[in-house]
């Protein structure tokens, strides 16, 4: 049994083997978790669910901590199927339960499962008293679904913010104080990177909107990783940065090479970044991972493209980096682009192209060499290095 406070329970479920999620799309290195809540005060109250395979798992912990059929209430923050997939298994225990949502969650809801459930709909501020403590209501919608709400436990003081503040992170402890700081801390960047970026406009007025309330926190508890006990606004904190899109003087360069002479180019270029004092990471996108990837362009500002031409094109490694970036809306970034070409040498300017469709700005002209750079293109490459860390710190 996984206690938050004495009437409130974790009773989720640990996935320690997921790899990927939503598709195959996101990478989860370290597993997740699925939380959900119990809340025992004179009314039961169930805050989300767990994903449908772990439904078994889950009933198992509710079991031990209470009869599911008195459960009162059922709060779906938000019904993407990692958090809604058990309601229905749930519901044929408490088919009179209330099924409380926002407007939208409601609609997200019916549109899942097709259940003409007893749906109360709430809306920011609104509260339900529960015995000794209420409930209340925040709607977060684009947090990241349009249905996204957090609901607040009056006395415990405790945050239910469902997706937002959450790492895909599977631990034996329920809180950060009881795991390795910087492994979440990684895996906290990476979900904002990877799944929060496009809507950071909203974070940044939830997170102003929260405040406003003046709330006491206790615990942020969300639906995926750990609980946030020990300085629990350290994670308001960094969403509040992160929706900035401040990034740091440095630069990712991520190229793909047929033979090695791309490849030697990215080395290259990377020495003269270097040389004008500016941090770098290489990455080949057909080998390392694409949400790894887009993690660490976040927190740079400089992204430099490069590919060997193929096809009148670039080499497909690139495509999912390139359709990631449109879709991410990073802010703030800066570019370039290279590679090197056997007789068409078309990709530097399509990656450039690409750049800009992203809102990257492209600070100087792509780079190219035939076939194998010689020594003069490799100096070459060192001083397209430079230059453009050069242009990227001016640019601070
Ligand atoms: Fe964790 Fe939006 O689902």
């Amino acid at each position: 049994m996984k206690k938050l406070k004495d009437n409130v329970f974790w009773v989720g479920a640990a996935d320690w083997e997921v790899r990927h999620f939503h598709g195959n799309e996101l990478s989860t290195h370290r597993g997740t978790s699925y939380n959900s809540y119990l809340v025992k005060d004179e009314k039961t109250v169930l805050i989300d669910t767990v994903w449908e395979p772990l439904t078994e798992r889950f009933l198992e912990n509710l079991k031990d901590i209470v009869d599911i059929s008195q459960i009162d209430y059922v709060v779906v923050n938000h019904a993407e199927p990692d958090h809604s997939g058990a309601l229905p298994t749930i519901m044929e225990y408490i088919p009179n339960a209330t099924v409380i949502v926002s407007k939208k969650g409601e609609e997200s809801v019916k549109r899942h499962y097709y259940k003409e459930w007893n749906f109360k709909v709430v809306s920011t501020g609104d509260k339900i008293n529960i015995g000794k403590n209420d409930l209340i209501f925040v709607e977060a919608p684009m947090l990241h679904w349009p249905d996204s709400m957090f609901t607040y436990l009056t006395g415990e003081n405790i945050l239910f913010s469902n997706d937002a503040f959450g790492q895909h992170f599977a631990s034996p402890g329920l809180f950060n104080d009881e795991v390795d700081d910087c492994e979440v801390y990684q895996e906290a960047l990476k979900y904002y990177a990877n799944i929060l970026t496009p809507f950071s406009k909203f974070v940044t007025k939830k997170i102003a909107e929260l405040k406003g309330f003046g709330l006491p926190v206790d615990m942020i508890a969300p639906a995926h990783g750990v609980i946030w006990r020990k300085d629990p606004m350290q994670i308001v904190s960094l969403y509040d940065e992160w929706a900035t899109g401040r990034s740091e003087n440095s630069v990712v360069i991520i190229y793909n090479s047929m033979w090695g002479a791309t490849h030697k180019m990215a080395d290259f270029i990377a020495k003269g970044i270097a040389e004008a004092g500016v941090s770098y990471k290489l990455f080949n996108s057909a080998t390392a991972d694409k949400n790894d990837i887009l993690a660490e362009v976040f927190k740079a500002k400089g992204i430099i493209l490069g590919s060997s031409t193929v096809n009148n094109g670039y080499l497909p490694s690139l495509s999912p980096i390139i359709d990631e970036l449109m879709g991410l809306k990073f802010i703030g970034k800066v570019g370039a682009a290279f590679g090197s070409y056997g007789w068409s040498g078309e990709s530097p300017k399509l990656l450039e192209e690409h750049l800009a469709k992203a809102k990257v700005k492209v600070l100087q002209e792509g780079l190219k060499a035939k076939y194998m750079p010689d020594d003069k293109e490799l100096t070459a490459c060192i001083h397209f290095g430079k230059a453009f860390a050069e242009k990227m710190l001016s640019e601070a």
